[in-house]
């Protein structure tokens, strides 16, 4: 192999490590989110605008539905 077929090997496979370590709501963020969260922010928990109408002892029980990105991202500031 020639130094140009190995340099574009050497910096396809550093792209696609690069590639591997972003952190995405599919990739890593969903899943660890279903996993300790979903018992109580899940498909199952109401939407926060129902959940804000629910009465202040009955809103300790359960907690506002952010089982995708949108919902779970509009609590990060
Ligand atoms: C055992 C159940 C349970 C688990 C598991 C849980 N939560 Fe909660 N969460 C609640 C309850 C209940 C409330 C509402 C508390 C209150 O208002 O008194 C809440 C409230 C919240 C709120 C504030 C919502 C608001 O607008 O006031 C955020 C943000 C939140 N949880 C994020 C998370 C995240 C992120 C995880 C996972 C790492 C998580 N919670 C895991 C039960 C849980």
């Amino acid at each position: 192999m020639n130094k140009v077929g190995i340099l574009f090997l050497v910096s396809a496979g550093a792209t696609t490590s690069a590639l591997a370590q972003e952190v995405t709501w599919r990739g890593e963020i969903g899943p660890m989110a279903s996993a300790k969260c979903g018992a109580c922010h899940g498909a199952s928990a109401p939407e926060y605008n129902d959940w804000m109408l629910l009465g202040d002892d009955k809103r300790k029980t359960v907690g506002p539905r952010m089982d995708t990105y949108p919902t779970f991202m509009s609590y990060v500031v």
